[in-house]
Parts: structure tokens; C-alpha cells; sequence
């Protein structure tokens, strides 16, 4: 099967790899590869419809409140990710109401994000012999959207963001938008006849621009140049990412992919597999206010389809490593402001657990505290560096974690090679 992968340990680095290539292969011949060249560059014409979509994303008069369109939680001066350091941004009606994850990037994922699978083990034995097979996919934290025009509604609805109450809201909007008669001249006189005909094409429109427009996929970074052989890497650069790479130390790359694929297509940094690392409740989202409210990700709230599988419980997908460096908010929580507190999370999470999670009530250390105490075997353990024993020596130092940081600020886009000194 062509998804079909083992559970991660390192011992199936080889298994991962190979995932890597197919995983290329089967997007570029895939549906979504509209624009995915070797090097994934942008088509050539922009229709319609994306200059419409494009319009959309920009508008805040979509919106309930009159001031949120999608570009205010995706600002394109910040990679389409969230403009501020808020763990979730506020929306709604009012602008008061507080959403429950981080807002993503845009950049790089939209048209190589493969469909939702969860390939099961042929077998029990199979199972047991940790083959078991990986979730991966889908638009979300937790996956739930596969198609970018079922995605594109979501915000616009959801009482914490656009809050509008129903597509016949929306479309009442965008008729009164200056750019109606244009959509009427794209999709016909007539549209705005057909609400769900409308609504149809509205949200077409967005996908549009999201998988045409070039600012989604610049390939701009230093990191891309290096790949070209247009600049090197400094000395720092190089010891990060061998610190990245490095399957018994950091082992980021065996999740985090930084190899370009067939056809030279540079590395997104994302397997867009799903994970439970056991990131620390955060007390800044107030739906946590209630003890019993967990994000838990692929089983649910949100996402509700897979909640029957407890196995599923706390993991949430690998996101794409490219400008992460000029985030302010990490995870899918929030939980931390700065790129090394996340790096430092990974390298000591089990080496001193007692500084990322509260005691209980008993005194003890929390650990994985955003989970239900009985899913909380789901949280990886299994997989570099998340390994190690308490009072044990983190596997990166200080000097490691900074040079890895200098690493990863490489995959910040608009890096401007330097012009050739005249002598
Ligand atoms: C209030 C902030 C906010 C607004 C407004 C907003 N988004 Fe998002 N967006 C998010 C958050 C938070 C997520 C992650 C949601 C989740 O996992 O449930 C997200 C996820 C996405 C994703 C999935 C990305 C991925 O890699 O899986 C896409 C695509 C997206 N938004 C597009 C849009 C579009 C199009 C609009 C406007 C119609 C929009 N967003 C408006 C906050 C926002
Ligand atoms: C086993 C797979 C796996 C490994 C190994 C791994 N990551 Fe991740 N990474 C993930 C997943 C899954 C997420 C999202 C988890 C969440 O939000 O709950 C993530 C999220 C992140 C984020 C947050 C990005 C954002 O925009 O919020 C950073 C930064 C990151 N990883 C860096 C690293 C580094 C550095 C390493 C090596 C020390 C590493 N990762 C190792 C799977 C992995």
C-alpha cells in the first residue's frame, strides 16, 4: 500500500525514508500536484477564480464582526501565520472569543499535503510487532479536512473566528462586497440564484487562490539557495543540522524530512505523520479553565471521526519546519513563545520533566498533563530524544540547542543572497 509505513523507531529509519520518496512520488503524480514541479514552482496562469479567492482571503467584511478575514490569523508578512504571539487568537461577533490552537502556517503545505490515511496492520501480529500503521495527512492539527474548499468554510462559521451563522450569511456578504459583479461575471449572472451553487464556487474560489498563488510556495529561504548551490551554510548552520539530522541525538529529521525528494522537489520539514509528544497543558487557553476540557487532538473534540480509537488519543500532525524560526507560538497549544523553549521541551522532557509540568496533588510531577491520565501512554517514548530517564543528560547542550536554532533560521523565506562583492 502506498502509504502504508511502520511505527516510528528508529530501528525503521530506513522504512521512513523510503516512506519520503513514495510520499513525493505520490504527490507529484497526485491530485493536488497542480503545482508541484521538481522545485514546485507556481503555474504559470492565475485564473479567475483565484484572483476572486484571493480578494476573500483579505476581506474582513466576511466576517460577523466586520474585522477578522482570513489573513488576519494567516498574515502573509509572517509567513500566513499568526501575526502576534497569542496561543489562539481572538474572534467571534465580538472580537472577545478565544479559539483553542495556533494558528498554522500556510506556506509550503497547502498543495503537498496528502489526503487523510490511517492504513491499519494487516494483522494482529503484525501489531504487536510494532508495524502498526501511522496516521498521516489532512488539512488541520488533527487532519480533519482533505479538500482545502471543505477547510475554507470551517473559519468562516466557527463562532471563535468569522462567526457567521450560516452560508446564506456569507453569501449575503459578499454580495454586498465591491468585487460581487466580478463574481458574477466568473461564475454567471445567475449565481447568486443557486445559494449552494454560490457558496460552491465561493469556497472553490479560496482553494484557488491558496494552491495557485505563488506567495504560499516562494522558496526563498537560505536553506533553498544552499539546496541549489547558490550559498553556504555557515559553521553553526552545518553543527545544527547535523544535530537535526542526527538519528541517535536530535532525530528532528526522521519526522521533521530535510532531504530533497524524487525529482529534486526541495524538503517541506513535515512526514505529515501524527504524534503525541506530550506538550504541557496551557493555562493561556481558556477553554482549559475546565479540568476535564482536553485537546486531544485526532480523537477529538473537533475531530470527530476517529475518537473511537483510543490509540488516537493526543496525537496531533507534524507540522512543516519552514519559518518557524520567525514564529511566536509553537505547538498546537501554544504552549511556548520561543523557538529553543521548544527546542530545549524536546531535549528535556524526560531528563527533567519537573520543569515543563506542574506537580499534582499528591506532589508528584504531572507529567503529560494534557492528557487524561489513561491516555497518556500514547505519548511517544519510543523515538529520539523522547527516550531518556529522569536526571539523565539531556542529548543536546545550550551551544546545541543554539546552533540548531541557527539551523532552522535558515528556513526563513526572504533571504537575499548576497550580491557578488566588486572587487
Ligand atoms: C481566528 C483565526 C483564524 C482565521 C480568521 C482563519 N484561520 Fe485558518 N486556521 C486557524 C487555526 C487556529 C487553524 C488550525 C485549526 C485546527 O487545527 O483545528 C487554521 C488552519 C487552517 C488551514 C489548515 C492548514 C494546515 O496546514 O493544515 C487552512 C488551509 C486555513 N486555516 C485557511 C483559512 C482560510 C481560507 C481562512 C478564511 C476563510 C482562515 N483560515 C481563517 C486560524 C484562523
Ligand atoms: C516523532 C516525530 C517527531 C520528531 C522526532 C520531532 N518532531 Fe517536531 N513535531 C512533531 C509533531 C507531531 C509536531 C506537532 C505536535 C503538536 O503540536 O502537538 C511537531 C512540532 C514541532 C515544532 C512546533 C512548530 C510550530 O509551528 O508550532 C517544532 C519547532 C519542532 N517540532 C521541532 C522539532 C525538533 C527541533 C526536533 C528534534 C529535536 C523535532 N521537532 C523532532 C513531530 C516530531
Amino acid at each position: 500500500m502506498l502509504f502504508s509505513v511502520t511505527r516510528f523507531t528508529t530501528r525503521f529509519g530506513a522504512r521512513r525514508a523510503a516512506l519520503a520518496v513514495l510520499l513525493n512520488a505520490a504527490l507529484l503524480s497526485g491530485v493536488q500536484a497542480a503545482a508541484a514541479a521538481p522545485v514546485d514552482t507556481a503555474p504559470t496562469t492565475y485564473s479567475d477564480a483565484a484572483a476572486l479567492g484571493k480578494l476573500m482571503f483579505f476581506d474582513a467584511s466576511l466576517s460577523a464582526s466586520g474585522k477578522m478575514s482570513c489573513a488576519s490569523c494567516h498574515s502573509p508578512s509572517h509567513a500566513y501565520g499568526p501575526p502576534n504571539g497569542l496561543a489562539a487568537q481572538l474572534g467571534g461577533a465580538d472580537m472577545r472569543s478565544q479559539g483553542t490552537r495556533a494558528v498554522p502556517s500556510l506556506r509550503y503545505v497547502l498543495n503537498r499535503t496528502p489526503i487523510w490515511s490511517h492504513p491499519q496492520a494487516a494483522s494482529l501480529s503484525e501489531r504487536l510487532s510494532e508495524t502498526d500503521n501511522a496516521p498521516m495527512g489532512g488539512f488541520g492539527w488533527d487532519g480533519r479536512f482533505n479538500k482545502l474548499h471543505d477547510q475554507a468554510s470551517f473559519p468562516l462559521f466557527n463562532p471563535n473566528e468569522m462567526a457567521n451563522k450560516d452560508p446564506d450569511a456569507v453569501l449575503a456578504k459578499l454580495q454586498r462586497t465591491p468585487y460581487a459583479a466580478r463574481f458574477k461575471e466568473v461564475f454567471g449572472q445567475n449565481i447568486f440564484a443557486d445559494p449552494t451553487k454560490a457558496f460552491t464556487q465561493a469556497m472553490y474560489a479560496i482553494e484557488r487562490f491558496e494552491l495557485e498563488d505563488p506567495s504560499f510556495r516562494p522558496y526563498t529561504s537560505k536553506f533553498d539557495y544552499y539546496l541549489d548551490g547558490k550559498v553556504q551554510l555557515t559553521a553553526q548552520e552545518l553543527r545544527g543540522k547535523k544535530l537535526f539530522d542526527n538519528p541517535a541525538g536530535g532525530n528532528c529529521a526522521s519526522c521533521h524530512i530535510d532531504q530533497p525528494g524524487v525529482n529534486g522537489a526541495h524538503p517541506l520539514f513535515t512526514d505529515f505523520n501524527f504524534q503525541a509528544l506530550g506538550v504541557p497543558r496551557n493555562a493561556e487557553l481558556r477553554a482549559n479553565a475546565d479540568p476535564k476540557y482536553f485537546d486531544m487532538g485526532l480523537c477529538g473534540p473537533i475531530r470527530t471521526d476517529q475518537s473511537s480509537d483510543k490509540t488516537n488519543c493526543g496525537l496531533f500532525k507534524s507540522v512543516s519546519l519552514r519559518n518557524t524560526a520567525t514564529r511566536h507560538v509553537f505547538f498546537h497549544n501554544g504552549r511556548f513563545h520561543t523557538l529553543k523553549d521548544a527546542l530545549r521541551f524536546y531535549v528535556q522532557r524526560d531528563t527533567n520533566p519537573a520543569k515543563w509540568y506542574p506537580k499534582d496533588a499528591h506532589g508528584k510531577v504531572d507529567k503529560f498533563n494534557d492528557l487524561p491520565v489513561a491516555l497518556r501512554v500514547n505519548v511517544d517514548t519510543t523515538d529520539e530524544p523522547l527516550t531518556r530517564k529522569a536526571g539523565e543528560r539531556p542529548v543536546w547542550s545550550e551551544q546545541d540547542i543554539d546552533d540548531v536554532a541557527a539551523f532552522l533560521t535558515t528556513l526563513n523565506d526572504d533571504y537575499v543572497l548576497n550580491a557578488k562583492r566588486s572587487r
